[in-house]
């Protein structure tokens, strides 16, 4: 017989070993993230995906299923922190949409969408942010970083390179490309590894590709990224 624990009161199978946020994806059931892809190692920086475990606040990115646990996941508070964290996310970068080469298949915008995001409620920081066009195929705008990483263990883990780190604290925390140069042309990355097609926002973009799929004919453009999210990283696992 399978191990189960409870999601919002509903059975969920899991195997052992296996994350809170990976049991219910295999279970058809969505639980917002940003930094968490099921291909590469959690990282549990965003707390987008947080729940609360038999009475406590965990990451389900990183947490463990385990028998007979009692995870909440939708309920009014916990949306109400992920829309907060999502407004933070805005603001502590410079994500202008409607000029975004990447809008309609951005995470970030459409996780806002799905929480019911209608504004930034915190002031802009308008920090500023480097953009990096030095590659040939890629370009690289710090200004839609959101720090998931996602860049950086796509690199090591599935590239077998080490394209990307992040440095600093705080504020000043940042992306950086591992070269003397710092500039992503004197890198090893290449337009078809993984790390240049893995970013959740537009900060990673392929030149010359940016309207291939026109505005209206993108992913969040016809499905929530609940729905985009079970169809892709539940059956791939490469979304
Ligand atoms: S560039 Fe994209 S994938 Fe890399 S850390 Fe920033 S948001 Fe994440
Ligand atoms: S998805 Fe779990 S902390 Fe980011």
């Amino acid at each position: 017989m399978s191990k189960t624990f409870t999601l919002d009161g509903q059975p969920i199978p899991f195997s052992t070993g296996q994350t809170i946020i990976d049991a219910a994806l295999d279970a058809g059931v969505y639980i917002p993230h940003l930094c968490h892809h099921p291909d590469y190692t959690p990282h549990g920086s965003c707390k987008l995906c947080s729940v609360i475990v038999n009475g406590r606040v965990c990451s389900a990115c990183t947490f463990p299923a385990a028998e007979g646990q009692e995870v909440l996941s939708h309920t009014d508070e916990l949306n109400e922190d992920r829309r907060r964290i999502t407004q933070m996310l805005f603001v502590e970068g410079n994500h202008l949409c409607p000029g975004c080469e990447k809008s309609g298949d951005c995470k970030l915008q459409a996780v806002g969408y799905y929480l019911g995001m209608h504004d930034n409620h915190f002031v802009h920081f308008f920090s500023p942010r480097k953009l990096d066009a030095s590659h040939p195929d890629v370009l690289l705008d710090l200004n839609r970083c959101i720090f998931c990483t996602l860049c950086v263990r796509a690199s090591r883990e599935k590239d077998g390179k080490d394209v990307f780190a992040i440095s600093g604290r705080g504020i000043n925390k940042h992306l950086i490309a591992n070269s003397a140069s710092g500039l992503l042309k004197d890198t090893d990355l290449e337009a078809s590894d993984r790390a240049a097609h893995i970013c959740p926002t537009g900060a990673i973009l392929i030149k010359r590709t940016g309207y291939t799929t026109p505005i209206g004919a993108r992913d969040y453009d016809h499905q929530t990224i609940a729905e985009v999210s079970l169809e892709r990283e539940r059956e791939t696992h490469d979304g």
